[in-house]
């Protein structure tokens, strides 16, 4: 069988830093944000959470540079046949997948990408994450930070909205894992993203 490189070790590395910072975010904000789930003491809690929240803004300078300088964003660039692929997506993760039929699309270098996974994606990396890390930094600097905070609404809008997009996390995590067991096998996508080769 034909195999294709479709993960650079770049896209690999900034990805596995992601998902064991953010996972550990989603963790300790549980503590932090519900004292009646206080597993681990607040403080601990809060430190690992900023420890974690600093790692992720550092990596994603990492994405920033792996998707301008190296080429990745020619994976999330529209193409022509896109909307037809969607609509074929569309009704594979709705219908096709709980019959077990082949997944209709597969991965190319430089088109690992489906046409659904493409706005998702965009939209998580370049909405979400800067958001969180945005009112994340301004949360951990909130003194330094004061005018730029009341310009925006004050403290309480700020982590407002730092609390809903976490819940946005939980989520996206949920279905973004359960989506990686949809492979030909329960571990064939995380092999992928573990040695960056697809099947043809
Ligand atoms: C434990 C947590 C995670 C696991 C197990 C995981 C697993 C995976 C797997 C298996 C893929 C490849 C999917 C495929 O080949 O179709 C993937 C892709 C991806 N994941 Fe994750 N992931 C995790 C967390 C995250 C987090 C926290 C983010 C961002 C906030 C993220 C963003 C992405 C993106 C953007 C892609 C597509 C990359 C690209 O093609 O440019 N993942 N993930
Ligand atoms: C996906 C990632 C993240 C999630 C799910 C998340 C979630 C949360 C939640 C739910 C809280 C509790 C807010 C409250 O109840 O008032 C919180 C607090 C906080 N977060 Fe995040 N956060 C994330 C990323 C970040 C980042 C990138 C930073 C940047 C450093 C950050 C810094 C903070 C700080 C400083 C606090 C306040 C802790 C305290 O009470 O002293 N977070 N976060």
């Amino acid at each position: 069988m034909e195999r294709n490189y479709v993960y650079p070790a770049s896209d690999r590395i900034w990805h596995w830093i992601h998902a064991i910072s953010i996972t550990m975010l989603v963790l300790t904000a549980i503590p932090i944000h519900f004292p009646s789930l206080r597993f681990v003491d607040l403080k601990i809690a809060v430190n690992i959470h900023t420890f974690f929240g600093l790692l992720v803004a550092f990596d994603f300078i990492l994405y920033l540079i792996n998707m301008f300088f190296y080429g990745s964003i020619k994976n999330y660039l529209p193409r022509s046949g896109d909307g037809k692929q969607a609509i074929m997506m569309a009704k594979y993760y709705l219908w096709g997948i709980f019959r077990g039929e082949e997944e209709p699309f597969h991965p190319k270098p430089g088109r690992r990408l489906n046409a659904l996974q493409k706005p998702a994606y965009f939209v998580v990396m370049f909405i979400m994450v800067p958001l969180q890390i945005f009112t994340g930094l301004l949360i951990w600097k909130a003194a330094e930070a004061e005018s730029l905070i009341n310009s925006l609404g004050g403290l309480r809008t700020i982590s407002t909205i730092h609390i809903a997009n976490a819940y946005l996390f939980a989520a996206y995590l949920l279905f973004h894992i359960y989506l990686g067991t949809t492979g030909k096998t329960f571990w064939y996508f995380f092999k992928v993203m573990i040695t960056g080769y697809a099947d043809e």
